[in-house]
């Protein structure tokens, strides 16, 4: 593996990348939940329900939810399959720790577990898990493929993974606004409103250097998985990568 990696648009070390990332989770942890709703005008809510609904979970299921956050998602699938196994993950045990604690509070926390752990190295046997899903975390990692290939390791035969992340919108006006909205109001909120525009500055850049709704595609397959299709949301600013693992 090359020693240089990105962290936005910044090159850096790739052993220093994730304690980066460590910085602007740690930072926006507190204020995660509100800038989501603002920075997205609540359309992530929405996103995270398409994407439960294209999983295919079964009550019953283990899930593997990676990059959990403040675990939206582990939120949709514990309520809405109450008899699934939802494992909650994260690296970050801020992020995780504000995952966890709203779990109690609105009752989710059941058929929930809390394990802090990197989604590039998973503490799990191999065909672990029914399902496995990751909001907005596969951006973040150092090494996108050994990632995905830990996901694969971690599926049975059957299983199936699916990515919700930012992409690349498909209308150049569209995109011409997106990238003003992204640089310039972005920054702002997250300033006005977390007092931290520099970790917003790097949602932008992240999502740049973000490989598009192809790359990822082709990236999934040879990371071993049998077959990938995506669906873009929002004229494919974001988009919902679903892979087979056989
Ligand atoms: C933008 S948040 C997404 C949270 C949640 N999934 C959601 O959609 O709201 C990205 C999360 O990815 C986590 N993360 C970054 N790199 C990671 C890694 N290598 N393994 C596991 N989690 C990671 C961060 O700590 C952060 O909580």
């Amino acid at each position: 593996m090359k020693n240089r990696t990105h962290f936005g648009f910044k090159e850096v070390d790739v052993n220093e990348k994730q304690s980066h990332v460590k910085g602007v989770f740690s930072s926006v942890a507190e204020n995660y939940d509100v800038m989501n709703d603002a920075m997205s005008m609540g359309m992530h809510r929405i996103w995270k329900k398409i994407l439960i609904e294209l999983s295919g979970i079964e009550n019953n299921d283990k899930v593997l939810d990676i990059a959990s956050g403040t675990g939206d998602i582990a939120k949709l699938i514990s309520r809405e399959y109450p008899s699934t196994e939802v494992f909650m993950t994260d690296i970050n045990m801020e992020m995780l720790g504000e995952g966890r604690d709203r779990s109690i509070n609105e009752s989710f926390d059941k058929n929930c577990h809390f394990c802090q752990l990197n989604g590039e190295a998973l503490p799990f046997s191999d065909k672990t898990f029914d399902v496995i899903t990751i909001g907005f975390g596969l951006r973040n990692f150092t090494n996108k493929e050994a990632g995905i290939a830990e996901m694969n390791r971690c599926l049975k035969d059957d299983g199936r993974l699916l990515i919700l992340e930012f992409s690349k919108p498909k209308n150049k006006t569209f995109s011409k606004i997106y990238d003003w909205y992204s640089f310039n109001v972005l920054p702002k909120l997250g300033s006005i409103l977390a007092n931290d525009s520099d970790s917003y500055q790097y949602l932008a850049e992240s999502i740049r250097m973000h490989p598009d709704q192809e790359s990822l595609k082709e990236m999934v397959i040879s990371s071993g998985f049998n077959s990938c299709r995506f669906y873009n949301l929002f004229n494919g600013i974001v988009a919902i990568h679903v892979a087979n693992k056989n």
